[in-house]
């Protein structure tokens, strides 16, 4: 048990290691001819732009178009985070050679265009306002204060183009993670339970419950099981003037990670 989860945690010490030596002796990219930005499109066409885009442009991940890199704006960091991916993240390591690595971090750096991290439009301190008035502060935490209902948005700045962020915000259901689908349940003796769904199979489901906390339920015992793939959302379309729904973006936007600067 002990050798299996020491080899278990040996790839990725390697990994780092090999990288960390190819990155000391190549700190510059060594593939950025016309044929390995080809290269480096088609790998991000089949594997990155389902999350950020096909022209980098972002989606479930941030836009990689500004030419800025909130985890690190080198050749080295680039190569480190696509083949690692970003730990905690929905970010994925990759099990491209070094080569091949190189080659993506070469079309990505293609994608940057000058002057796109503008700010959007928009009020940030009048958006901050918002987001308590408006109720969003009940079910997402920023920085330490709010609820749990939604997804925290500490960073959700940088891990969201400005489009995604408002079409979230007017239209909740377009696109729901499957982390916030709900499970509506009712037990044999009547009791309710409604919360996200964690995981199910035969047997069991499991739920967040907003007060219970983490519950496994016996399906034997459900009179009613349902789930809602909606989302618990509500839909602020037409519900906030255009200036409003502007103050909120800027603000969402302004949540950013500290940039790393080499
Ligand atoms: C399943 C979705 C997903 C896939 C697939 C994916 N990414 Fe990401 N990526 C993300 C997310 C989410 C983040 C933001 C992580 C964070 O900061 O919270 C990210 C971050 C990044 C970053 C860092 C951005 C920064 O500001 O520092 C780079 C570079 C990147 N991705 C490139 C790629 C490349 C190249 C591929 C394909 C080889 C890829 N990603 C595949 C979701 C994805
Ligand atoms: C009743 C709880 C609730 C309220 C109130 C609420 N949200 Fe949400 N929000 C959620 C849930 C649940 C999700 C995740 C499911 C989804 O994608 O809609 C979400 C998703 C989001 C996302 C997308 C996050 C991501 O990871 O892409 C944004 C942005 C957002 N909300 C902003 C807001 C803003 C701004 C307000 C107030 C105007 C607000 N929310 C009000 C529950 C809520």
């Amino acid at each position: 048990m002990l050798i299996a989860s020491w080899r278990l945690n040996l790839r990725p010490v390697l990994l780092t290691l090999l990288l960390a030596a190819v990155s000391l002796a190549q700190d510059k990219n060594p593939h950025t001819s016309a044929d390995d930005v080809d290269a480096g499109a088609r790998i991000f066409r089949s594997h990155c732009a389902d999350c950020h885009g096909l022209s980098g442009q972002g989606g479930k991940g941030p836009d990689l178009t500004t030419g800025q890199f909130y985890h690190g704006s080198s050749d080295a960091a680039l190569l480190y985070n696509i083949s690692e991916g970003i730990s905690g993240t929905a970010m994925p390591s990759q099990f491209f050679s070094v080569d091949q690595v190189w080659q993506i971090v070469a079309y990505v750096r293609t994608l940057s265009v000058k002057g796109s991290a503008k700010a959007p439009p928009g009020n940030a301190l009048q958006g901050a306002q918002l987001f308590r008035s408006k109720g969003c502060v009940n079910c997402h935490l920023v920085r330490g204060e709010g609820g749990v209902k939604g997804p925290e948005l500490s960073f959700i700045g940088s891990q969201r183009p400005v489009a995604q962020i408002r079409k979230s915000i007017e239209d909740p259901n377009a696109e729901v993670d499957r982390a916030f689908w709900m499970a509506d349940i009712i037990l044999e003796d009547g009791t309710p339970y409604k919360g996200f769904l964690l995981n199910e199979d035969t047997y069991y489901a499991q739920m967040l419950h907003p007060v219970k906390g983490l519950v496994t339920l016996p399906k034997r015992n459900f009179r009613k099981f349902e789930i809602q793939k909606t989302s618990s959302m509500p839909s602020y379309q037409g519900k906030l003037q255009e200036e409003e729904m502007q103050n909120l973006v800027a603000y969402l936007w302004s949540l950013q990670r500290a940039r790393r600067t080499e």
